[in-house]
């Protein structure tokens, strides 16, 4: 799905993007040309970047101490 149609930028591109480290919206803006234009695709791309940063989080085992 198109993203940023100024630049025809899609959230496929976004994401491989971030997940290469272009993980903001100033890098994305730097690497495609992404929000220099109207800027109307900031707002979903910003929702599209926490999305994917989420689901790369890793859970956290806890274990108790045996105290
Ligand atoms: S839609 Fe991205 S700059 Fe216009």
């Amino acid at each position: 799905m198109y993203i940023c149609i100024c630049k025809s930028i899609t959230d496929s591109q976004i994401r491989a993007a971030a997940d290469n480290g272009d993980d903001t919206v100033r890098k994305l803006k730097k690497k495609f040309g992404l929000a220099s234009c109207c800027g109307s695709c900031i707002e979903m791309t910003e929702s599209i970047l926490k999305e994917n940063m989420s689901k790369r989080a890793k859970p956290t085992l806890y274990i108790p101490s045996a105290a």
